[in-house]
């Protein structure tokens, strides 16, 4: 079983390789609706609608070292083994989003895992990418977007450890209190 922030590493990863500027990561859990949604919108390079079909078939891929792709179909499979589905849209020159949603009480659905690793890495790795992420569980929404750090840091580089050191605890801060008032998902 992987963990879904493992998932997102890749999407996220898939966007930068696409040339993308821009990134808008956003999980939504609704416990209500009994739906968990992680949405990866990029303005990359984007896909035609042939490749975008293809992409799903493991031994689909643009890239040069290796010649299978397995990112996005493993995503579809986790998906489609807790109840949900993973949906492409694209547009050549425009973008993409990838929208991969499970039903967030299957027995079978990953945990989203550590999500401050995964988000404080993104962030510091990629220090020119304007990258937004938005978590909501229920009513409660997190929201934290590189260009609103280094305006706040000003000459202060995103790469500084004190810097990192922060974000670790802001991060972990705040995706804590998303769960303040819910249940936790892991009980
Ligand atoms: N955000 C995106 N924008 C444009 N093209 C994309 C995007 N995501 C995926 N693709 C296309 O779909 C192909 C398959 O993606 P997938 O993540 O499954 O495999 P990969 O990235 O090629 O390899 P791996 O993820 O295993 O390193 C990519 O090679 C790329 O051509
Ligand atoms: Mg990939």
């Amino acid at each position: 079983m992987r963990e879904l922030a493992l998932h997102i590493l890749d999407l996220v990863q898939n966007s930068i390789e696409a040339g993308a500027s821009r990134v808008l990561l956003v999980i939504i859990e609704d416990i209500g609706g009994d739906t968990l949604t992680i949405r990866v919108r990029d303005n990359g390079r984007g896909m035609d609608d042939a490749t975008r079909r293809r992409v799903l078939d493991p031994f689909v891929t643009t890239r040069k070292t290796r010649r299978v792709g397995l990112g996005l179909p493993l995503i579809d499979m986790s998906t489609r083994q807790c109840g949900g589905y993973l949906r492409i849209d694209s547009q050549v020159g425009e973008g993409t989003e990838v929208e991969a949603v499970y039903r967030h009480s299957h027995l079978d659905r990953p945990p989203l895992g550590d999500l401050v690793a995964t988000v404080k890495t993104l962030i510091v790795a990629n220090p020119g990418l304007d990258f937004v992420y938005r978590h909501t569980v229920g009513g409660a929404v997190f929201e934290v977007a590189t260009r609103e750090l280094t305006s706040i840091l000003g000459d202060m580089p995103l790469t500084h450890p004190d810097v990192i050191a922060w974000l670790d605890e802001y991060l972990a801060a705040n995706e804590a209190n998303l769960y303040g008032g819910a249940r936790h998902e892991n009980g």
